[in-house]
């Protein structure tokens, strides 16, 4: 595992788009898993800005993201689709037919989950998976307890990550209890894993992540097993390890 400190959340957003973008460079058709939450905004600005200086060409980049909340249509404004395209997609050349999310609101959840890790198949498997943590350890929308072996399937998201993403939403009553997410085993089959991370509040969750026991109890401790793993994270993030 790689661990990259960086001073703050701007200089972990860089230093994250640096990372993709030479994931991009390198290999311009890639495959990348993308994530939603607060801490990759920063790294998909700064993506957007290289992108408008010239500097990045998405063209023949296909995406595929985590997850998705289940039972939100893609129009609504907490969806994981609204929110990618708001801070991504719309600001870069990106096919929109190589854009890919599960699809939260059909109601066949096996059928939903099957048909995605279905196109993650079929495009050979993904370059380069983005990751955040959530402050219990889940990766995704893997809950603690997950198993490892699972690959994109709907999960019950727990109390503390309602209570985590309400922020997002007009009343807690309102953030979905349910979603489709690309399991661990799918994100362990990334050829290369990018986790940033920033913010005091996750220093503790990242040293158990990270150098703890690997245990389902904390999803995220399964990187500890995977051959590629970037840590990049501010020092705040980074202060217990
Ligand atoms: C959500 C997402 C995760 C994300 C986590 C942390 O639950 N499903 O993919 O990593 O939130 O979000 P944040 O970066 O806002 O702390």
């Amino acid at each position: 595992m790689k661990i990259i400190r960086a001073k703050d959340y701007n200089d972990m957003s860089r230093k994250a788009a640096n990372i993709i973008s030479a994931q991009i460079i390198m290999k311009p058709h890639c495959v990348l898993g993308l994530a939603t939450g607060g801490t990759p905004v920063g790294t998909y600005k700064q993506l957007v800005e290289w992108y408008n200086k010239g500097d990045l060409d998405l063209s023949e980049v296909t995406t595929v993201n985590l997850d998705e909340y289940r039972g939100l249509p893609r129009d609504h404004e907490q969806s994981y689709w609204h929110f990618m395209h708001v801070h991504f997609f719309d600001l870069v050349n990106i096919d929109p037919s190589r854009i890919h999310l599960p699809e939260g609101t059909d109601p066949d959840a096996a059928a939903a989950c099957a048909r995605y890790d279905q196109i993650i198949h079929d495009l050979g498997g993904i370059d380069l998976q983005l990751l955040g943590i959530g402050i219990d350890g889940h990766i995704g929308f893997n809950e603690p307890g997950a198993a490892f072996e699972l690959g994109t399937h709907c999960v019950d998201l727990t109390e503390s990550t309602i209570e985590a993403n309400k922020r997002f939403f007009a009343s807690r009553e309102e953030v979905p209890r349910q979603a489709y997410t690309m399991g661990i085993k799918t994100i362990m089959q990334a050829r290369k894993v990018l986790l940033a991370v920033s913010g005091g509040s996750k220093a503790e969750i990242v040293k158990q992540a990270f150098f703890g026991p690997v245990t389902p109890e904390v999803p995220a401790s399964i990187l500890q097993m995977h051959p590629d793993v970037t840590l990049v994270g501010d020092e705040e993030a980074l202060h217990l390890i």
